[in-house]
């Protein structure tokens, strides 16, 4: 038995939460046993019953899980809190050891045609961005005053080793391409993390690694994204440049996430965020969480049958043309469930998840 810790958190994050897990229900069958749900409070939904975004609890239940999943956290209500939603999840990642955020860039075919960017450009895009989630400048030591502030960005030579390390490592079943994206032309930090990739690079000899300032390689995400196989990069950088790549699929509410680290338990989450504008609607697109239980299903459970159904399922409804609004469509959030799991082969409708 799996035992899984959802968060299912603010915003739209517990109603793409309640139809990924549909989904997971119904694709499992009578397999679904093989599952347990252990729902906790987390960001402000934490605050809402408690004084913590991140209560004992909670962290407690998620370093004994087999995996997390999170919906997303964040709330205009506790924006001005002691200790915000966005801080729980920082301390999460920070206690879990979560120092290495896979955010893959995949647009098949079969939803080529949502991308806003030319076919001509973005058919075959396939990349993967490697964050390093658990320092840089969200971790060092910062100040803020009526006047003045500040936060400063450290690296310490053993993050930069792990995360460049398995930056190659995914590399190595891929196209064995590691670009790492820095701003070695300003930064301190950058010219250490330059240093050290390339002494890594030589435990990697099958592998090539390049160079690129951030800057630029923001531009050349959008111009020819085909060119990259997988990109390395800060904590800072990596939140930006996947906000950026989402473009290229059509929307971030297809975008998945798994975040892995030195405990063993890894945590599954969309890179998108709350999204209040929309939240309590039935209308966000459930496919980045839908996802984010495939990475799940593969990464930690190694479930490969079990997560290729479902992905299969989940592209094909977009290719029928079953979309919510953030890509075009008119389908709600449980239309689009509905028909994933009509998709699935006759199993059950996995409703009542947890
Ligand atoms: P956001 O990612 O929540 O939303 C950005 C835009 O994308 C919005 O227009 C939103 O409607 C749209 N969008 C996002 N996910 C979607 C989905 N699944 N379906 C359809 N549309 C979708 O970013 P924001 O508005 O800048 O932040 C909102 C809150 O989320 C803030 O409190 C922020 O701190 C938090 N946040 C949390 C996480 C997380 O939990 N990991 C990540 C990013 C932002
Ligand atoms: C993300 C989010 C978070 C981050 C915020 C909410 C702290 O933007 O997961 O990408 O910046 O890491
Ligand atoms: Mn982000």
């Amino acid at each position: 038995m799996k035992k899984i810790v959802v968060l299912a958190g603010d915003g739209i994050g517990p109603e793409i939460m309640d139809s990924a897990l549909r989904v997971l229900n119904a694709a499992a069958g009578t397999d679904g046993a093989a599952f347990s749900f252990d729902p906790q409070p987390f960001g402000g939904a934490a605050l809402a019953i408690g004084d913590t975004p991140l209560p004992a609890k909670t962290l407690q239940a998620c370093q004994e899980a087999d995996a997390i999943l999170l919906g997303a956290i964040g709330d205009p209500r506790w924006e001005k809190a002691a200790y915000t939603p966005e801080q729980g999840l920082l301390a999460l990642r920070k206690a879990l050891g979560l120092y290495a955020n896979i955010r893959p860039i995949k647009v098949v075919d079969a939803v080529l045609h949502l991308s806003p960017i030319k076919e001509s450009i973005v058919k075959g895009t396939d990349f993967v961005i490697v964050r390093e989630l658990t320092s840089g400048i969200y971790f060092g030591e910062k100040a803020e005053e009526e006047d003045i502030a500040y936060d400063i960005n450290r690296y310490a030579r053993v993050e930069i080793e792990r995360i460049i390390r398995q930056a190659f490592t995914i590399a190595q079943s891929r196209q064995k391409k590691v670009l790492s994206v820095d701003k070695a032309n300003v930064l301190a930090t950058s010219r250490l993390w330059r240093r050290i990739a390339e002494e890594v690079a030589k435990e990697f000899p099958d592998c090539q690694l390049t160079h690129q300032y951030v800057d630029s390689a923001a531009m050349k995400i959008m111009q020819q994204p085909t060119a990259f196989d997988v990109i390395v990069t800060e904590n800072l950088f990596g939140d930006i440049l996947s906000d950026e790549a989402s473009v290229l699929p059509g929307s971030l509410g297809v975008l998945p996430s798994a975040s892995h680290g030195v405990t063993g338990v890894s945590l599954y989450e969309p890179i998108h965020g709350s999204a209040p504008d929309i939240a309590g609607k039935n209308i966000a697109n459930p496919v980045s969480m839908i996802l984010s239980v495939v990475m799940m299903l593969r990464e930690s459970f190694q479930m490969e049958a079990l997560a290729a159904t479902i992905e299969t399922a989940c592209f094909a409804t977009m290719n029928a043309g079953i979309l919510t609004q953030d890509l075009g469509g008119d389908a709600t959030t449980d239309r689009f469930t509905a028909a994933v799991i009509a998709r699935l082969g006759g199993k059950q409708d996995g409703k009542n998840a947890i």
